[in-house]
């Protein structure tokens, strides 16, 4: 029995697809499939695929070709498919002559011709709404923000506002925008926003946006209070509008993978996690302001609460801080943060550096991300019997952004309200624990 195989993600599947399969089970007698996962498809940056993978194989398998379905999920696993299934033809489209002749060394390559005309990305385009995105504030991250958004389906920043007008003018100037500095107007020229602004302009640039029923993407830290957030989440709900935290870690394909690594077990009972997060900033800056809510909480525990509150829940008991102040602001704090039956502490610097890695420690052993464990590209779980160790490599693609703007358009576009990689409970969680902060409550000066 002549055996061939062919791979492909078989997003929207069109009659390009149809016809390849065609004819690569014309090659034999047997056809395997290979339909890539979903976060395969993420890690090598394909990050509109509409269809989810079951989708994408219920595709497959009803064009009536496929003898069998694999799930394609590693780089290097066309090696390993083809020795274990013991096929005799690799069979791939001509769009790809030349890039698998490293495959004749395990079976017969064929590049059968590819049909003109079609192609996923092509149906993507045709049926993609374009989404006006408006940006509220023109600082660092805004600057980011607007080549990330480039590389997002659906996507297409066109305005940014700004109180002050030269600043507006200066960042629309650079990125090709139209310049705003009433937010009314800005509001009614967009249809999504996402909210960049200093942090105690959040709520309010929040608010009005989703009154004038805008969807939102708001950066972090959210709101500096529970009931601020909890006020948001419920307007966002009650207007059928999409409210998201712009925690970027959260979004990225390596954090989610540590999550479900620990929630299926593979560490046993999680007892502690220790997050740190450390930026030196030089002065003057709004980092080190205490009248912009400046320090070392309000810039970084966002990030370092996400990894406890998503590994351990937002049941949490008691929480305390220690802090070095200077000119009004923590420029060093550290918390603790403990649950009925597990603790977790984090660092945080702005003017003392620490080291800036996350460690999950189990009952049946650990995981060690390095820093900067926030741009998540590689982590290690270790055991008691260091055999068993295993390492985690993953591409981490420009600066982290478009991972959570995709989710946020995908949100908008799927009418999802809610998004499983930072539930709304758990944003509010991590505005509770600032605010107590902020109240001074449990925080014992260094
Ligand atoms: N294919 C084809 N003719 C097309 C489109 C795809 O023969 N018009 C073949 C590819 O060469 C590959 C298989 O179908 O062998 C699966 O390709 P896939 O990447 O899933 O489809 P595309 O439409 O090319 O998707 P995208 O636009 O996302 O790259």
């Amino acid at each position: 029995m002549k055996k061939v195989i062919t791979y492909g993600t078989y997003d929207l599947l069109h009659q390009g697809h149809i016809n390849i399969l065609r004819r690569a089970k014309e090659l034999g007698d047997y056809l395997i499939v290979g339909v890539t996962s979903d976060s395969f498809d993420r890690g090598r940056g394909k990050l509109n695929v509409r269809n989810n993978v079951l989708e994408r194989v219920e595709a497959v398998k009803a064009t009536g070709y496929a003898d069998e379905v694999i799930i394609e999920d590693y780089l290097g696993q066309k090696i390993d498919d083809i020795q274990k299934y013991d096929v005799d033809i690799f069979a791939i489209g001509s769009d790809w002559v030349g890039k698998f002749d490293y495959l004749n060394e395990y079976c017969k390559v064929v590049y059968l011709p590819r049909t003109e005309g079609i192609s996923s990305t092509m149906l993507r385009a045709e049926s993609q709404t374009t989404y006006r995105i408006g940006i509220v504030g023109s600082g660092r991250i805004a600057h980011r923000f607007v080549p990330e958004s480039k590389v997002v389906n659906g996507a297409e920043v066109t305005g940014v506002m700004n109180p002050d007008k030269e600043n507006a003018e200066a960042f629309a100037q650079i990125h090709g925008l139209t310049a705003y500095t009433g937010y009314d107007q800005f509001l009614q020229n967009v249809d999504l926003v996402y909210v960049a602004s200093p942090h105690l302009t959040h709520y309010d640039y929040v608010k009005q946006a989703l009154l004038a029923d805008k969807h939102v993407l708001c950066e972090i830290p959210f709101v500096l209070s529970k009931e601020q957030a909890l006020e948001l989440y419920h307007l966002a709900e009650d207007r059928n509008l999409v409210l998201m935290e712009a925690s970027k870690t959260a979004y990225c394909p390596a954090f989610g993978h540590i999550v479900t690594l620990v929630k299926s077990g593979i560490i046993g009972d999680v007892v502690d996690v220790k997050a740190s997060l450390s930026k030196m900033v030089p002065p003057p800056t709004r980092e080190l302001d205490a009248m912009q809510a400046g320090g070392a909480m309000t810039e970084h525990a966002p990030l370092t609460l996400l990894a406890i509150i998503k590994l351990l829940g937002v049941e949490w008991k008691d929480v305390d801080f220690h802090s070095r102040i200077e000119n009004g602001v923590d420029i060093y704090t550290k918390g603790v943060v403990n649950y009925p039956h597990s603790t977790a502490s984090f660092t945080l610097g702005i003017g003392v550096k620490t080291e800036g890695n996350l460690v999950i420690s189990g009952t049946k052993g650990y995981i060690y991300v390095p820093a900067p464990w926030w741009l998540t590209d590689f982590f290690e779980v270790r055991y008691e019997d260091q055999t068993k160790n295993k390492k985690y490599f993953y591409s981490y693609d420009g600066e982290g952004l478009r991972y959570e703007i995709q989710e946020w358009l995908s949100m908008v576009v799927n009418e999802r309200r809610s998004c499983y990689k930072l539930r709304r409970r758990e944003s509010v969680a991590i505005a509770e624990i600032i605010e107590k902060y902020r109240n001074k409550e449990n925080v014992t000066i260094l």
